[in-house]
């Protein structure tokens, strides 16, 4: 018997784009180092084109060590300083350009000029040393979106110390869990933010972590609400702003690092399980991202970019912080949500700014369709040329909207797929070089070779979905430090490599399928699969038959078990409150029934006003499995709307 597959939404309904560079609205080709055609003759000896892109004190002896694979090596025997590469280089040429612009809650604008971050990193970076922090110390930083946050970064990296940033919306728990596995010797936090008129304690929370932790570590504090709060200080407690000003004009030479030191520890956004600690090195690292800050966002100097990330997730490091100011580009970085004090919050900040590149992810571009038109389409938008999504799957619905009501027709989408791990994009049509196919993420970049396998680890040919695996390594990839080999080893590496044969493939834990083209279109997470009559289907896919309905904005679907048996449940999100909920349901089980299988056609659909999602904007299906079953819901830690928990209990209980 032969089994019929479904079919793939996303497949059938692809428009294919092309720009010519020209149409893109520069006369020039962006950066395409690392051709195609190059990369496949002369690979690994390709990735130094991206190395070529920084400045090194020593110059690398070999591009990749394989000795030890599948924990490999990137430009061994180099020497380069971080800050060298972001800041002092720029000097020369550009430092009374803008570097920073900042935007606050309250309506405050700072900014920077590459000089100005040269100093105050400086500083800062003096100010760490005289509290005892050297090379290899472990920094924690505990910030929201202030300057302050970037440039304590950039201090450590200065001095060859790693930091580690863990967001600031966490709990005392959840940052202590992520201090646990870095042994830290100094932590910087401010005394609180502002969440919309109130003032937070970010402090308190900070104090609560400290006091749980077994040693007690210098710690500076960011006055972020003004005097008249009356923080106080501890013991081993400084003030940023007295810190800078002893340390004003301090002159701290940038320590040269081998290419594969670490660079800073990041925490994945944990959706599942508990969130991994992950390490980048110092050469790699930085190369991978200046290549694909160049290739994929096209950022030159004096390109205006807002890439909404937080800071404390890998893509606010890569395109935030690292990969703009590599490319001397003006980071635009604001303060609080994209709706406060208003839904003209982020549209504002592209006019005042000239924001030339906007980055984001789906659902805050979902986010923006639920609030309508009529807010983009009221300002002047005419300085944006490139649009970027990432994190989940966009659906061709929401690309079409974020095209024409954001883009006006005119930019570019980069739907760039990477993670946490991967370092920077590896997945994405390039501006201007690729045709773009909304609901797919494109080719995978020169010299990065990607296959889809199916559970055995047979590869699949175009149009069989299956699990995405990387065959070759990256610059860029996680850099585990040496007693983390064993639980990376068994993470990304065991399911599908061959250790005798000595050929290692990454798993990335994502589900894909290749077209002819050898675009790939993101099925979902690989633990993001409902089995249902003995078929594994990705949530992606099915949400997208969803939010095909018309008037449906955004779409979760889970497994409910009750008596042996899987049925499907829809959590769905709607355009306007006032729709016939009948009549879109109705529209939502025939969609699903007719795209993907009759055999997945719906049992509940229920409507909500938000899903629950983490701070980095993934939706939390192990919260949402847990309200269908009614099992208790643990481990919310990452969830950034805890307020929707009850009310989606609500809501399905009474449905
Ligand atoms: C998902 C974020 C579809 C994917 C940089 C990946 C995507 C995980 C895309 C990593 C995309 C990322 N389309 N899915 N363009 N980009 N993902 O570590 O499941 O927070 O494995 O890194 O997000 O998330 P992370």
């Amino acid at each position: 018997m032969t089994e019929e597959r479904p079919a793939y939404p996303f497949l059938e309904n692809q428009t294919v784009r092309r720009w010519t560079p020209q149409a893109f609205g520069r006369d020039r080709t962006p950066t395409d180092l690392a051709a195609s055609n190059r990369s496949d003759r002369e690979w690994p000896a390709c990735w130094g084109d991206a190395a070529s892109l920084l400045e090194w004190s020593d110059t690398y002896e070999r591009i990749l060590d394989e000795e030890h694979a599948p924990f490999y090596r990137w430009f061994v025997g180099g020497r380069l300083n971080a800050t060298e590469n972001c800041i002092d280089r720029h000097l020369e040429e550009r430092k009374n350009q803008v570097a920073l612009r900042w935007e606050g809650k309250r309506g405050e604008r700072r900014t920077y000029t590459y000089y100005d971050l040269h100093r105050e990193v400086s500083a800062v970076a003096a100010a760490l040393r005289g509290l005892g922090i050297e090379a290899d110390d472990v920094v924690t930083i505990y910030l929201p979106k202030l300057p302050e946050l970037p440039i304590t970064m950039l201090a450590c990296a200065r001095i060859g110390a790693v930091h580690n940033v863990v967001f600031a919306g966490f709990a005392p728990d959840a940052l202590v869990k992520r201090m646990q596995r870095v042994d830290s010797s100094a932590f910087v936090t401010c005394d609180g933010s502002f969440r919309e008129e109130t003032a937070i304690d970010q402090k308190r929370k900070a104090d609560t972590a400290l006091a749980s932790l077994e040693k007690s570590l210098p710690t500076i504090v960011v006055d972020r609400l003004g005097a008249s709060h009356g923080t106080h200080l501890g013991t081993d407690q400084y003030d940023y702003n007295e810190l800078v000003e002893t340390y004003a004009g301090a002159d701290v030479s940038p320590v040269p690092r081998k290419a594969t030191d670490p660079l800073f520890h990041i925490h994945t956004s944990g959706t599942t399980g508990n969130p991994q600690r992950m390490t980048h090195s110092t050469g790699g690292y930085l190369a991978g991202v200046t290549w694909t800050a160049q290739t994929v966002f096209d950022l030159s100097p004096g390109t205006t970019i807002w890439c909404t990330a937080d800071i404390g997730w890998i893509t606010g490091h890569s395109y935030v912080v690292y990969g703009p100011l590599l490319s001397g580009a003006t980071v635009v970085l604001v303060e609080g949500s994209l709706r406060y004090p208003d839904r003209h919050r982020p549209w504002e900040v592209i006019e005042r700014n000239g924001v030339e590149v906007f980055y984001t992810t789906p659902g805050a571009i979902r986010t923006f369709m639920k609030w309508g038109k009529s807010f983009p389409s009221s300002h002047d938008l005419s300085s944006l040329r490139l649009l970027g999504t990432v994190g989940e799957p966009i659906g061709p619905n929401t690309w079409e909207w974020y095209y024409t009501h954001v883009g006006e027709e005119r930019c570019p989408i980069v739907d760039t797929w990477w993670q946490t791990e991967t370092g920077c994009v590896l997945i994405s049509a390039r501006p201007g070089v690729d045709e773009l196919k909304p609901g797919s993420v494109g080719p995978p970049l020169p010299g990065i070779e990607i296959q889809i396998v199916d559970e055995d680890g047979r590869d699949l040919p175009p149009g069989e979905p299956g699990y995405l695996t990387i065959d070759r390594p990256w610059p860029s990839m996680l850099a585990p430090l040496e007693g983390d080999q064993y639980w990376v080893l068994a993470e990304y590496w065991q399911a599908f490599s061959d250790p005798r044969a000595e050929t290692w493939r990454y798993f990335t834990g994502d589900r894909a399928v290749v077209d002819d083209d050898g675009y790939v279109t993101i099925i979902g997470r690989d633990d993001d699969v409902i089995t249902i009559d003995n078929r594994r289907l990705g949530t992606a896919e099915l949400e997208a038959a969803i939010t095909m309905v018309d008037g449906v904005t955004e779409a979760a679907a889970v497994a409910e078990s009750a008596a042996g048996e899987t049925t499907l449940c829809v959590f769905a999100t709607l355009e306007q409150e006032q729709r016939d909920r009948n009549a879109v349901r109705d529209a939502i089980r025939d969609a699903v029934a007719e795209r993907v299988g009759e055999f997945t056609r719906p049992a509940s659909i229920v409507f909500t006003p938000e899903l629950p999602e983490t701070y980095s904007g993934k939706t939390m299906y192990r919260l949402l499995e847990r309200v269908v079953n009614g099992r208790p819901l643990t481990d919310s830690d990452t969830l950034r709307n805890p307020e929707i928990l009850g009310e989606l209990i609500t809501i399905w209980n009474r449905e």
